[in-house]
């Protein structure tokens, strides 16, 4: 059994990727054989829209065609058992590099012809975590919710199912002092104390459901 993950913030050991360490450590724990990619080391782009994935007699079904360094990265995901997917918010919506690793990853396995019946073989369980800078009293003004559900429902409908872990209110800089901000910092120590290490057992928590496959 194996969990692949992937950081979709250009920062290896920041909230996002702490999350996802801890998330790989639950599944370690459990004892899943892991694999984190850092998507932001790798040159590739977004759908290019060729429509390889959707021609009749293709060779190959649920790999995208573009040959970059995140094809092979996607060959060995169709082997995983387990995703996780953790991204920053940007600008209300996931980090860029993330969007366009969703693109690949998932256009492929739309069956364009039976939404129903995606192409990827089986079913697998899968997480995506976000971070973000706003509390939690500011999603549902700034309609991030809607953001949030239809990443989730999309990764939900090609792999089989998908749980949202979300860690709000989050450390930019490790010295507010020094960086331009609105922010009150002592609310932001704080958070980080007190609230961000829930986030983190709540990741290794997700990381051991993870392990344990997809449930019907
Ligand atoms: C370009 C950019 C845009 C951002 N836009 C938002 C935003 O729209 N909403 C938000 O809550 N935080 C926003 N943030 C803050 C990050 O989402 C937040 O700090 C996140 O936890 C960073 O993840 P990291 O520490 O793993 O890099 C933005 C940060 C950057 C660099």
């Amino acid at each position: 059994m194996k969990l692949m993950a992937f950081n979709g913030s250009p920062r290896k050991k920041w909230n996002t990727a702490t999350l996802i360490e801890h998330a790989l450590d639950g599944a370690r724990e459990a004892g899943v054989e892991v694999e984190l990619v850092h998507l932001y080391d790798l040159d590739f782009k977004g759908c290019s829209s060729c429509f390889a994935c959707k021609r009749h007699g293709r060779k190959e079904i649920g790999v995208c065609a573009l040959k970059d360094e995140l094809r092979p990265v996607l060959e060995r995901f169709k082997e995983a058992d387990a995703l996780l997917l953790g991204t920053p918010v940007y600008y209300g919506c996931e980090s860029a590099c993330t969007r366009a690793f969703l693109e690949r990853l998932q256009f492929p396995y739309l069956n364009y012809a039976d939404y129903s019946k995606p192409h990827f073989p089986g079913k697998i369980a899968t997480g995506l975590l976000y971070t973000m800078n706003i509390p939690e009293s500011r999603l549902e003004p700034l309609g991030y919710p809607p953001m949030f559900e239809r990443t989730r429902a999309n990764l939900a409908r090609h792999f089989g199912s998908c749980e949202l872990l979300l860690s709000m209110n989050t450390t930019q800089y490790s010295d507010y002092d020094k960086f331009e901000t609105g922010f009150d910092k002592n609310d932001k120590a704080r958070q980080r104390a007190e609230q961000f290490p829930q986030d983190c057992q709540a990741a290794k928590e997700l990381g051991a459901r993870l392990a344990m496959g997809y449930q019907s």
